[in-house]
């Protein structure tokens, strides 16, 4: 299939312009890569991997008559659910939680050998639809590659969007916010720790998938941005209580 761009309007040009994405940190090297959900982070990382110079197609629920805009800005290439990883090397999921269990009904295919990227977090009845598993302390990775029958590499779950926007910065600079990365596959993660210094970010290796419950919402990692050694710091003084604390809040806030 094509993955040629989109050509962009005058307006969408100008707003292009206005994005505080910065060009000058990329050094892409066009890896076909597909994001599945075209929100918030969708969006951040569809710009961001275009302007380094990748190969993205997107994908939303609505369909992709309702990607236009951004395919003019980014060049990305709006697809179907069934043909947005067709021959991709990565593949962002960046919906919510309870779409995640939709997916493979809704025609989401995965390559074998991509790899298969989990941004999301489980908000109970504030955002999702309540999972008993996920609600007994499944991890919501190991959750998440069941749902998607593939493998996942857990990544961009912690960064708040207006820094995953603008943060971004070339390495070496003092303070460059970092990212917890894990995942069961070294090959995989690294893929993925050299995308992520692609678009200005730092990234730390938080181990295997099993111990991806140390960036889950709630910890010390979640929704802040932290340098590399706060990362680290983080990560060590996780527990698990605190992502149960996070979601007792969110529940009680929306049963209010
Ligand atoms: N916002 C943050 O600061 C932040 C930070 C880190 C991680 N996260 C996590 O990253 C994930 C995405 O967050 P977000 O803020 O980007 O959400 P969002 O702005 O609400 O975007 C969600 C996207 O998922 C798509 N989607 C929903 N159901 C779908 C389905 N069945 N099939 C295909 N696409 C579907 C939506 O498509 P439509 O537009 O067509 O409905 C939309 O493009 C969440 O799990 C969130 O917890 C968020």
């Amino acid at each position: 299939m094509d993955r040629g761009s989109v050509s962009a309007s005058a307006d969408t040009v100008e707003r292009a312009e206005e994005a505080t994405i910065e060009s000058d940190i990329y050094e892409g090297n066009g890896m076909n890569i597909a994001i599945v959900g075209a929100g918030k982070i969708g969006g951040a990382l569809t710009r961001h991997l275009t302007a380094a110079g990748h190969h993205v197609r997107i994908a939303n629920r609505r369909g992709p008559q309702t990607l236009a805009e951004l395919a003019a800005e980014t060049g990305a290439v709006p697809s179907t659910l069934a043909e947005v990883a067709e021959d991709a090397q990565v593949v962002i999921v960046s919906v919510t939680m309870d779409a995640i269990a939709e997916l493979r009904m809704a025609g989401l295919v995965l390559p074998d050998d991509a790899v298969v990227v989990d941004t999301n977090n489980y908000a109970p009845v504030i955002r999702d639809r309540r999972f008993e598993e996920l609600d007994n302390g499944v991890i919501e990775s190991r959750w998440a590659e069941r749902q998607l029958a593939h493998p996942v590499v857990k990544v961009f779950n912690t960064i708040p969007v207006a820094d995953l926007r603008s943060g971004g910065v070339p390495a070496g600079t003092p303070g460059r916010i970092a990212l917890p990365i894990a995942g069961d596959s070294p090959a995989a993660k690294a893929t993925m720790i050299d995308l992520i210094d692609q678009i200005g970010f730092d990234a730390v290796d938080a181990g295997g998938l099993d111990d991806s419950w140390r960036q889950q919402s709630g910890t010390p990692v979640f929704a802040v941005a932290l340098d590399a050694e706060g990362v680290r710091k983080g990560l060590t003084e996780a527990h698990p209580a605190q992502t149960k604390a996070w979601r007792a809040h969110w529940v009680e806030v929306a049963s209010a």
